[in-house]
């Protein structure tokens, strides 16, 4: 009688075919091995689990071979799946047929501890360990989760261009290249872009790669990273922190309720992300300087915060915090000064808990014409690559706010982590574009 071809399946859908015989097909994470017995930890990039392998099973020959596998080695194995409690998620196979697919010799990162350095020079390989697969569901799970907060919410997604004339974020962190003999820039922020699409309607989000010329080395910059922008026509600087608040809210619950698991294997103590719903706190910039000299942590109103300052104000309070009203001589053209204090600006930026610091940057803009040219004038902007900008608020020019939140500060804070370089599949940073 031929035999039925077992149903290919994958590791995380075990748990539908308890006590059927099956075929997974993966990689040998760790291998085992005493007399005629075998262990093979298998992962094929939607979980781990344990294949048994005896001689008796699968003959000698296989049997051979399959003591010889080194780690990641490709195989195709067909066996039966056992309920165990005891076994890594839950399940074993006992294996009745061992395919190899492609050996895999000397492979660089053993199962030990390694230095960041070498693993980042070997990132390609570095993806495939429990802890980087955890951390890029995360990472995949927050996108989805903000994404769904917006579409559910009205905001259409509108991709803002890459190739730019024109500054964002100031000309200091610009990264330049020769756009058929013109000058262009790799975009800092797709915010000014949102702000046309947004009046054309009403409310947009773009969500791509932004780019700065970051000259110094720290835990938290990358000069390529992920930001998602929303812009609303008709919303002011108090509805936009209320947005933000509920968005961040929103993505925390949705990703200790769906993502908990992998928030286990990464050992985080989910117990902080648990108080973050919000309102979140509010504090004003000069609030924020009075506590931080009280604190006897060196600042002068008029001085931009650095991480120090922004860890000290973030352990005050069990979740995210809103820093308000900033002077607008430390922040970008486009903001709009307080009308009742025009020293400041109608711009916040959220500072995540438990130390983390700045996740989100934002505001209201600025939408009178004079106010936006003298402003450019002042930071030593030419108009002319802004014209299309400046249109904006000669054509029915309106109140709007916008904020964009980096993707792997945010999720540097949920995982729990003290570096941002793991938090991104190819991170790129001032000494490393390698691999
Ligand atoms: O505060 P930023 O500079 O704000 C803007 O770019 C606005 N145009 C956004 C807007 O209103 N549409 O940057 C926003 C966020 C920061 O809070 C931080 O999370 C992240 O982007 N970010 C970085 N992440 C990693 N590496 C860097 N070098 C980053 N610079 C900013
Ligand atoms: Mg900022």
């Amino acid at each position: 009688m031929a035999s039925q071809e077992p149903p290919l399946v994958t590791i995380s859908d075990l748990g539908r075919h308890a006590g059927e015989t099956v075929r997974l097909r993966g990689w040998v994470y760790n291998l085992r091995s005493s007399g005629k017995i075998a262990f093979v930890i298998l992962r094929d990039g939607t979980g781990f689990t344990q294949v048994v392998i005896t001689v008796g099973a699968v003959g000698d020959a296989v049997f051979e071979q399959v003591v010889g596998l080194s780690q990641e080695s490709a195989v195709s194995v067909v066996g039966a799946v056992r309920q165990d409690s005891r076994a890594p998620g839950g399940f074993e196979i006992s294996a009745t047929e061992v395919e190899i697919i492609s050996p895999s010799h000397d492979y660089p990162i053993a199962l030990k501890e390694h230095g960041p350095e070498f693993l980042l020079d070997h990132r390609h390989l570095w993806l495939r360990t429990p802890r980087q697969v955890a951390l890029m569901r995360l990472r995949a799970g927050l996108i989805k989760a903000l994404r769904d907060f917006l579409d559910d919410r009205g905001f259409v997604v509108m991709d803002s261009p890459i190739l730019t004339p024109s500054a964002c974020e100031g000309t200091t962190t610009l990264f330049q290249t020769d756009y058929f003999g013109e000058p262009a820039y790799l975009s800092q922020s797709g915010q000014l872009y949102q702000e046309a699409t947004a009046m054309a309607l009403g409310r947009t989000y773009c969500f791509g790669p932004t780019f700065r010329a970051e000259k110094s080395k720290t835990r938290r910059h990358l000069t390529e990273f992920w930001m998602l922008e929303p812009e609303a026509a008709f919303v002011d600087f108090e509805e936009n922190m209320r947005i933000q608040e509920d968005m961040v809210s929103y993505m925390v619950a949705w990703l200790l309720e769906n993502r908990a698991e992998e928030l286990k294997v990464l050992g985080r103590d989910t117990g902080p992300l648990r108080n973050v719903a919000a309102p979140f706190p509010r504090i004003t910039y000069d609030e924020a300087v009075a506590f931080l000299k009280e604190k006897g942590i060196g600042i002068e109103w008029g001085d931009d915060f650095g991480a120090p300052h922004e860890t000290a104000i973030s352990l005050r309070f069990d979740r995210p915090v809103f820093v308000t009203h900033f002077p607008a001589a430390i922040k970008a053209f486009y903001m709009k000064p307080d009308p009742s204090r025009p020293e400041v600006v109608l711009g916040a930026d959220l500072l995540a808990s438990e130390g983390y610091g700045e996740i989100i940057g934002g505001g209201q803009r600025i939408d009178d014409l004079d106010l936006l040219q003298r402003r450019l004038a002042e930071h030593g902007l030419p108009e002319e690559p802004y014209r299309w900008y400046l249109d904006l608020r000669r054509y029915g020019s309106v109140p709007h706010s916008g904020f964009g939140i980096g993707i792997e500060r945010t999720l540097t804070w949920i995982a729990g982590l003290d570096h941002l370089r793991e938090t991104i599949p190819f991170p790129r940073m001032i000494n490393r574009i390698y691999p």
